[in-house]
């Protein structure tokens, strides 16, 4: 269940909103920001608040790479495999992030700090390959920048 606050700026955001699915990312990020993941009591409030069936959510939660249905860790991280970071081998700082993080794609670290996700163009193509973490883009990345952003990012709030 929502703080009666967190439900009363979500209503505020879908009525100042043409359609409720113009609405439906910032509704679902913001339960998900309140739960820590996109749970099913969050499918079926932001289904109340935007007038939808809970299948229709369902739909455009599973659409977006950036919801989560599934528990996850407190920072994720998304690790771009498309076309440029593809060509910049990604496929060795997907390797690096998976033996370091001892997970595998979709998985979360023993102490649930960090969740590795694959995801498709970040739209930093110039800076390939490219991953974010806890939704803070990192560009040209090496396995040495790597260790440095996983140190830094584990101890910032
Ligand atoms: S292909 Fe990776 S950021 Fe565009």
């Amino acid at each position: 269940m929502i703080p009666e606050t967190l439900k009363k700026s979500l209503q505020a955001r879908v009525a100042s909103a043409i359609t409720a699915r113009e609405a439906a990312v910032d509704v679902m990020k913001e339960l998900q920001a309140h739960y820590g993941w996109l749970t099913d009591e969050a499918v079926q409030e932001a289904a109340a608040l935007l007038g939808l069936s809970p299948l229709q959510v369902e739909e455009l939660a599973t659409f977006y790479e950036m919801i989560y249905r599934r528990p996850v860790g407190k920072k994720v991280i998304h690790v771009c495999d498309s076309i440029s970071c593809w060509c910049a081998d990604c496929d060795k700082i997907i390797q690096y992030l998976k033996d370091k993080l001892g997970v595998g794609l979709g998985g979360t670290t023993a102490d649930g700090m960090f969740t590795l996700l694959p995801c498709c163009c970040m739209g930093m193509c110039g800076d390939s390959p490219a991953m974010s973490v806890g939704g803070v883009p990192y560009g040209r990345l090496t396995p040495e920048l790597v260790d440095e952003i996983l140190e830094a990012e584990r101890h910032k709030v």
